[in-house]
């Protein structure tokens, strides 16, 4: 059970932090060969591969800005180098806010987010597709956000990123399922990480009163998630899976 994705490669997007991190490190724990991209901090980067190495992984990381073509090319021929030439796994996590009230918000704003969280998704995933065809099989795991079910107000540009996702998700299982590669998304309601560390008390205070389970979730349970979909979700595909403690429900 521990080693179940041995001999498997996986490409984990933003992977050098956060639930990034954590899925990289729990693939990695599970026997998968594991690169993660990150934008500029080269360090982050370092300590994560020597820590998924520390954890009886291989690992390596590629600088990449999932938003730019040429670099998403870049990021996966390095990748398919590295492995030769096999992608079993990918994680389309990398993602920001920059939120806002509508009227308020900015083209860049809007433009920031729609780049990183919609198109660089669309970037990885073109380009790995033609690897995961050939050797017909694939597991492409989104990382959406109960946002992107439920919007949120200041969150405009974020929300339709993350629902974008997922029509996406449900589009690309439609039309890679009979080359068994399987395409789901993941919805984190709060997960603690620096994307959210910056939100002010009041926020989380308010997120808390929601939530069922009355506390936020950590990185490790939506990692915990993800490598059950590349490890033993077999028959499942096109399915937006929420680990939100309860909050959309
Ligand atoms: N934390 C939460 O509560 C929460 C909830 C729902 C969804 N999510 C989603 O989970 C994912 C990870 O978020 P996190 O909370 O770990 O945040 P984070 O800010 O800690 O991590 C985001 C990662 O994406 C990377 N990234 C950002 N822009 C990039 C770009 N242009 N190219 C490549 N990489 C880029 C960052 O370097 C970082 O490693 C995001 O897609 C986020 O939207 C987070």
């Amino acid at each position: 059970m521990t080693r179940r994705l041995e001999g498997r490669t996986a490409l984990v997007t933003g992977g050098s932090r956060g639930i990034g991190r954590a899925i990289a490190l729990e693939l990695a724990i599970a026997g998968a060969r594991v690169g993660i991209s990150y934008v500029s901090n080269a360090t982050a980067a370092d300590a994560t591969v020597a820590e998924l190495e520390a954890a009886g992984g291989e690992a390596r990381a590629f600088a990449c800005d999932v938003g730019e073509g040429e670099a998403v090319e870049g990021l996966v021929k390095g990748f398919l180098d590295w492995t030769g030439g096999r992608i079993d796994i990918l994680v389309n996590n990398a993602g920001i806010t920059r939120d806002g009230l509508l009227m308020r918000m900015s083209d860049a704003d809007w433009d920031a987010v729609l780049d990183t969280n919609l198109k660089g998704t669309f970037l990885v995933t073109r380009a790995v597709s033609r690897s995961m065809i050939k050797q017909r099989f694939g597991r492409i795991i989104n990382v959406s956000s109960v946002v992107g079910l439920m919007g949120n107000a200041g969150q405009a540009n974020y929300a339709a990123s993350k629902a974008g996702l997922i029509g996406f998700t449900k589009s690309l299982a439609k039309e890679l399922g009979s080359r068994n590669i399987l395409v789901n998304a993941v919805a984190p309601g709060f997960i603690r990480s620096e994307m959210t560390d910056g939100l002010g008390d009041d926020l989380k205070r308010k997120y808390l009163e929601q939530l069922p389970v009355g506390r936020f979730g950590e990185p490790q349970e939506v990692a915990a998630l993800v490598v059950f979909l590349a490890a033993e979700g077999t028959y499942i595909t096109g399915q937006v899976i929420n680990v939100d403690g309860g909050i959309l429900t």
